[in-house]
């Protein structure tokens, strides 16, 4: 039975696997050059979707990922954006949900989704949107009085500290209620994509051996940045998209408003009313694109011209591993050679902080129950008089069970709350310790047809099928999940300034003396090192560069 149920997990979690990936030839991965260079146009009359929007942050793929070449990162004035509460309090009577979202919305209606329950966290779309939306977002900046670029994200590093370190405050007051926030910016930098491929290669198994040797380790211990699927996520700053497709897939919705048949497009919270008629993308299109994003080169290892740099720079390498930058900073990860990566998820300091957190850690899966469940369909078919079939169809369920999704709290974002006088509200640092829960995958694993001609002529088709009820309950342990970040692979690092997950660090020593948490130590013996060591380390990670054959942009 056991095996029976692992098998299922596996079967019904890998959409990357089954549904979007196929053979790859020249001419598609050319497709998917095309289609990410592409600037996407406003409604697309082939498929009769609404085309880019109504809200995106850029009109292509390689508006953003674009240094050294087609998917390289970005600099930060593409940054996404996204505004954090970090705390809040409703004055009044009875403060429910109602009160709660209504008084949200004051500061802004993004914080309140389509079901009407409330999260503290909103991505604000750089391009589109209602014009009472844009009107919105530009008071919702005036809170943060920074530089932004044209492009929506912070002119420089400079600005992107200068906009995390202003909080916002915002109070409003009405005949029953009154509301006091505090929220901040936070940004994303745009990733490079080179060795994404590679990535996307690497296998859980390598990821749960890194995590059992950093369990030895005195300072460093990075987890598995585990999805509630079961998998191990590796892409993105918080390690939480399972595959590169499943990335693509997503990005095509957030970036540029593609609505795919699995990710729906983000909606403008002041007009909600509004459907887009049809998915914007196929997956044929997002296979592609997936198709080019995974050719693409390596970084590759730049040779220091004289002799004296390049003994410099593997004298820079020798000081990376002794300081200890190598522990997490694994130089090959399996298939990944020249990484500079362990793939996990460590915890970097409160400095680092920002509340679209990690998943929650899930160290256990246990089945729980299982339920067979038949169904026999029975359909009779007889000649009628004008020679036309006429059929009755009978169902019959057997050992059925009520079937209940249990609903995901684990974001712990939802504000949920009994109607009270005083409504506090803090961004947890742990994930809610109530994680303990149990999820629910059906699964129809056998069909079976049986077909018999009546006595009286009457044809009768009966049809079993057989499906099973899985429960898995996940366990949790607790960690500090707005600070954890996956390391990111140094693979390309000397051309995709500025550094970490916001683009705070102009230059690579800055991004080195950010480093907190689990890193301190390193960092600090990094600091201590002679001023010969330092800038022969900072050599050796000015050798890992682009790749030199990266496509380049076609204007
Ligand atoms: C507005 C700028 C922007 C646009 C447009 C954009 N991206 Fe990104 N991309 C980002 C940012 C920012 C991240 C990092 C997100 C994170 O991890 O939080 C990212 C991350 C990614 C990653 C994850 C890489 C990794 O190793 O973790 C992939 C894959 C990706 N983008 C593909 C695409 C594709 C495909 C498109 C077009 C459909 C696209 N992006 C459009 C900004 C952009
Ligand atoms: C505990 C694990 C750990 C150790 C040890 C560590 N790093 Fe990192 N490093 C990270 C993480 C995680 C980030 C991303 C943090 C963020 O984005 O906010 C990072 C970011 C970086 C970046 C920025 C990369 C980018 O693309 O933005 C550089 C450069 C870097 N580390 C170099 C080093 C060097 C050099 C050392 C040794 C002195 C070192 N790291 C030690 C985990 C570690």
């Amino acid at each position: 039975m056991l095996t029976r149920l692992f098998f299922l997990m596996v079967a019904v979690t890998t959409f990357g696997g089954g549904a979007l990936l196929h053979a790859v030839s020249p001419e598609t991965i050319e497709l998917g050059r095309g289609l990410f260079e592409r600037e996407w146009p406003v409604k697309d009359p082939r498929l009769g979707g609404d085309g880019l929007g109504p809200m995106f942050n850029g009109q292509s793929c390689v508006a953003c990922h674009n240094q050294g070449g087609v998917g390289g990162g970005g600099a930060a004035e593409f940054n996404a954006n996204t505004i954090g509460i970090e705390s809040m309090n409703i004055k009044g009577h009875s403060v429910d949900n109602d009160v709660i979202a209504s008084m949200v919305s004051k500061f802004h209606p993004g914080f309140v989704q389509l079901n009407g329950s409330v999260v503290n966290t909103f991505t604000i779309p750089h391009r589109g949107g209602s014009s009472a939306l844009r009107h919105l977002n530009d008071i919702l900046y005036q809170h943060v009085p920074t530089v932004r670029s044209e492009f929506g994200g912070s002119t420089d590093a400079s600005e992107v500290r200068h906009s995390y370190a202003t909080p916002i405050l915002f109070n409003y007051k009405n005949n029953s209620h009154e509301i006091t926030l505090r929220a901040r910016l936070f940004q994303r930098n745009t990733t490079a994509l080179f060795g994404a491929g590679i990535i996307d290669a690497v296998t859980d198994n390598q990821l749960m051996a890194l995590t059992k040797l950093q369990k030895a380790h005195p300072e460093i211990s990075g987890r598995p940045a585990s999805l509630r699927d079961g998998r191990i996520g590796k892409f993105g700053w918080r390690g939480n998209v399972g595959s590169l497709v499943e990335f693509i897939d997503q990005a095509c919705a957030n970036e540029l408003g593609l609505e795919t048949r699995r990710k729906p497009q983000p909606q403008d919270p002041l007009n909600r009313e509004y459907r887009n008629p049809t998915i914007d993308i196929t997956d044929a299109q997002i296979r592609a694109m997936h198709n080019f994003v995974s050719a693409l080169p390596v970084p590759t290892r730049r040779i220091p011209d004289t002799s004296d740099e390049r003994a410099e720079a593997s004298r820079g390498e020798q000081v990376f591993n002794s300081v200890g930058c190598a522990v997490c900073h694994v130089p090959n990860l399996g298939v990944a050679q020249g990484i500079y990566s362990d793939l996990l998820l460590h915890e970097m300091g409160h400095e680092l902080i920002d509340l679209n957190h990690a998943e929650p850690y899930v160290v256990r899966r246990t089945p729980i129950v299982r339920h067979d469940y038949t169904e026999l369909v029975t359909t009779e078919r007889s000649l009628g008089s004008m020679g036309a079939y006429y059929g009755a169809t009978t169902t019959i369920k057997t050992n059925a069970i009520p079937i209940r999704r249990q609903s995901f709290q684990a974001t712990n974002r939802r504000l949920t709350r009994k109607p009270t006088r005083d409504y506090k509200f803090v961004a947890p640092e742990y994930p809610s310790q109530k994680l303990n829960f149990i999820d629910l995958i059906n699964e129809q694993i056998g069909n079976e047809t049986d077909e018999q001609i009546l006595s009286d002529g009457r044809q009768q088709i009966t049809e079993e099928k057989l499906s099973v009820h899985a429960y898995i309950r996940l366990h949790y342990e607790p960690t500090r999940f707005n600070q954890e970040w996956r390391t990111p692979p140094l693979w390309g690092v000397a051309d995709s300034a500025p550094y970490m997950h916001d683009g705070r660090a102009e230059t690579l020593l800055e991004s080195i003396t950010m480093h907190d948490g689990e890193a301190s130590g390193t960092r600090d013996r990094f600091l201590n090192l002679s001023l010969s060591d330092r800038p022969a380390l900072i050599a050796f990670l000015e050798t890992l560069v682009a790749p030199s054959n990266a496509p380049q942009p076609r204007s």
